[in-house]
């Protein structure tokens, strides 16, 4: 089955942020923001801009009644800066006006002295500074000198990942219209609607239940508005609530990069130790995240990327510490993978280093250590249906690692001008927000007399295609098809207190309140057909929108005995709620069961060089993928080839830049480059692993969002690996990402 919503996107139809017909009367919003990166606030005049024609008000954090914080796990974000500004693009006032064009031309009015102070652009400085978003925090399983004890071969390295930037087609945006009584309903190109609807409430001291947030879909979010999207809703809000009218901020792309976060860079120190026969002894390693100005999202990050921290593998002896700094930069936020893959990438980096030190490739490695069932990992959840090996194995059966790489061997011994480099990545990523609390989702499911069915959630559909999933399992559980089955926008009046849909996890938590309402439904559907056939519920069983009563088809047909229902006065809606159990954590000991299931997985990369010009081609990326029973392969393997795509852009080619002033220096699609249909791999394959799946996933189908993003990671590898097979003084340095113009400097590093 299609994403349901595919038609209406190429037609131009679906309806984002900025296609809802303006209310007559609506007033846009630009925001005036710091110039500097870090700085005491002397003096802001905004006369010059007030007198500008078509300027309504320009709010400051002096309009705000009620608290000027918008920080959501700690609270160290103001709305807007009231003495002192943090980094460049930090909001100080809102300026609203009769159009966007006005607001942006009484922007450049505005006069403003900073007295500038010392920045911190970078995590090291952040960490001698003693500047951090919270203290740091270690995961711990056996002890790392026994492990060193028994290693042969010790090895210490260093590995670096860049930020990057979102770049969902929508820009950041929200709409607030007042309604009666100062309540306000609010559009917001938002992941998370009940985080936008708490922190409106906060910022304009009024109750939760005053403000309606309505989502229909985003044009992306890859994480970028599950915290992020929040602060543009608040500020339209506190418009509205002030002015009494409409109001409505779209950022431009400009400023959408220069002002909001981007995935968090990582640098990290390792020591890795291995045995004779490569098996890995123990692993230490201490990652600096660069958290930016604020928190937002960091203290969450950080815990990922301790969750992940041994990647794939079962490393008896392991330490793991993440330093979340604080620097002057806009604060970072989610992104596809959430920390998981500044972890992943560490590991590998030292999995690499070995294998270069002893002359093997990195697969030799790699599949004596893969988790498997009783395995535990440094968070104390013990490996159960692990598929790291029989994904590895089938892999090697679908695709032949050893042949590649020997086909690779002799084309770079025949070859001067372009060489070749392999690499394999192992996949293991845990299903569940890693903060427990979050794991719960509600629907509401109305079938209406005339047999159509309205389905609310608080899924955020975002082009992953969590629509038509949460479709498919009502048209199972009903057994009629999906055309009757509509999607309503997301609403926190219609289902409230929602997670973000975040986390991979909006199809399993969701999806799994709908089967949970919609088996409710049946079975009163069934109740009430039992009673029209005069028989036992027993009996009856609804399939292809007829009634079978002791599997002979009937007359009754799902319209009329809906309608018979309703007036037999049986409840046509049902609410329902799933929270996933058996999920626990205990952040004092560092250990728990915080996933439902992991996914697995292994891909194969292979690349090609051009060694006089540095340029380099992904040629193909073959992948065995652990599904579990997948109820959509056409959208699960969409997801794959945009994870994969995503994770090839971070460590190849996308660069984020700042100057020493923290000034974003990529700051518009002529600096930044992101992967083009050039530069994404000639071919992909991806073949479905076999698997037990589990059930904590919807409908044996498991979660695929983030994911294979990992399966990007191998592109840094196999160029690097390219690049050693042309020059032998080569020193690899693990420093993502691995860009064409770093290309052509190793080949020919002295
Ligand atoms: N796919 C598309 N097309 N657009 C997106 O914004 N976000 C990703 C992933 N796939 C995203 C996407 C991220 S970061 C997550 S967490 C999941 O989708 C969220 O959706 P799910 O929980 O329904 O998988
Ligand atoms: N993943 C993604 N988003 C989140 C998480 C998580 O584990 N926790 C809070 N937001
Ligand atoms: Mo995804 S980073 O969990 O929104």
């Amino acid at each position: 089955m299609k994403n349901t919503d595919t038609y209406r996107h190429l037609r131009g139809e679906s309806v984002y942020l900025d296609d809802i017909p303006e209310i007559f009367g609506t007033l846009h919003g630009v925001v005036f923001d710091s110039p500097v990166a870090h700085g005491k606030i002397k003096k802001i005049d905004f006369s010059e801009a007030e007198k500008l024609p078509g300027v309504v008000k320009i709010l400051t954090y002096k309009d705000i009644p009620g608290e000027n914080q918008i920080g959501a796990i700690i609270q160290d974000e103001e709305l807007f800066a009231e003495n002192e500004v943090h980094f460049i693009g930090e909001p100080i006032a809102l300026i609203v006006a009769e159009s966007k064009r006005i607001a942006r031309d009484a922007k450049k009015l505005v006069k403003i002295e900073i007295e500038e102070l010392p920045a911190i652009t970078t995590p090291e400085e952040a960490k001698e500074n003693g500047s951090f978003i919270a203290p740091p925090r270690t995961f711990k399983l056996g002890n790392l000198k026994e492990g060193e004890k028994k290693s042969k071969y010790v090895f210490e390295g260093t590995a670096e990942t860049g930020g990057q930037e979102h770049l969902y087609l929508e820009t950041q945006g929200s709409y607030a219209i007042p309604k009666e009584n100062g309540n306000i309903l609010l559009y917001s190109s938002t992941q998370g609607p009940t985080a936008v609807q708490q922190i409106t409430s906060r910022v304009l001291g009024i109750p939760m239940n005053m403000i309606e947030v309505d989502v229909r879909r985003l044009g992306g979010g890859f994480g970028g508005k599950e915290d992020q999207a929040t602060p543009w809703a608040v500020m339209v809000a506190l418009a509205a609530h002030l002015l009494n009218k409409p109001v409505k901020i779209t950022l431009s792309r400009h400023d959408d990069l220069r002002m909001t976060g981007k995935r968090h860079p990582y640098k990290a120190k390792y020591k890795i130790g291995l045995s004779d026969d490569l098996k890995i002894r123990f692993y230490e390693v201490e990652f600096l995240q660069d958290g930016g100005a604020a928190a937002d999202l960091s203290p969450a990050i950080t815990e990922r990327t301790l969750f992940h921290g041994t990647g794939s593998y079962y490393i008896p002896n392991t330490e793991i510490t993440v330093y979340s700094c604080k620097t002057n930069l806009p604060p970072n936020t989610a992104f596809r993978g959430f920390g998981g893959p500044q972890g992943f990438f560490a590991i590998e980096a030292a999995v690499q280093l070995a294998a270069d030190k002893l002359g093997i490739p990195a697969w030799q490695i790699q599949e004596k250590n893969l988790i498997k069932d009783g395995d535990e990992f440094p968070y104390g959840q013990i490996a159960e249906n692990a598929e790291a090996i029989n994904s590895l194995k089938s892999a090697d059966k679908h695709f032949n690692i050893e042949r590649k790489y020997e086909e690779i061997q002799k084309f770079n011994k025949e070859n001067t001008n372009y060489k070749k480099g392999m690499s394999v990545t192992p996949l293991c990523f845990g299903i569940s927000f890693t903060n427990t609390g979050l794991n719960q989702a509600r629907a509401l499911v109305h079938i209406y007399t005339d047999g159509s069915i309205g389905i609310s959630t608080g899924a955020i559909e975002m082009g992953q295609g969590v629509n038509t999933k949460i479709k498919q399992v009502a048209s199972q559980v009903f057994s009629v098809p999906v055309s009757p089955i509509k999607l309503e926008t997301r609403n926190t009046t219609r289902v409230a207190n929602t997670s973000p849909t975040a986390a991979s996890s909006g199809a399993d938590l969701n999806g799994k309140a709908v089967e949970i309402a919609a088996n409710a439904l049946l079975k009163r559907l069934k109740e009430t057909a039992a009673e029209i056939l005069n028989t036992d519920f027993k009996n009856i069983e609804i399939k292809n929108e007829f009634v079978y009563l002791k599997d002979e088809k009937t007359e009754l047909n799902w319209d009329k005995l809906v309608s018979e229902a309703y007036w037999k006065r049986v409840k046509l809606s049902e609410k329902g709620h799933y929270a996933t159990p058996e999920i626990h954590f205990d952040k004092t000991k560092e250990k728990g069961h915080p996933f439902a299931y992991h996914v697995y997985g292994t891909s194969i990369t292979t690349t090609k060089i051009d060694t006089i010009r540095g340029t380099y081609e992904i040629e193909s990326v073959d992948i065995v993928h652990d599904f579990g029973k997948s109820m959509n392969i056409f959208l699960d393997k969409g997801q794959i080839e945009g994870a994969l795509i995503q994770g090839i852009g971070w460590l190849t080619i996308e660069e984020i830049r700042h100057n020493e002033k923290g000034q974003l220096s990529a700051n518009a699609l002529s600096t930044y480059k992101v992967p083009d249909i050039h530069s994404v791999p000639k071919n992909v394959n991806i073949e479905e692993l076999e698997t037990e799946s589990s059930k904590h996933a919807i409908l044996k189908s498991k979660a695929v969002g983030e994911p294979p993003f990992i399966y990007g990671t191998g592109s840094f590898f196999a160029v690097q690996n390219a690049i050693k097979a042309f020059n032998p003084n080569y020193k690899p340095d693990f420093k993502a990402p691995m860009t064409h113009e770093k290309v052509l400097i190793s080949l020919y590093q002295e």
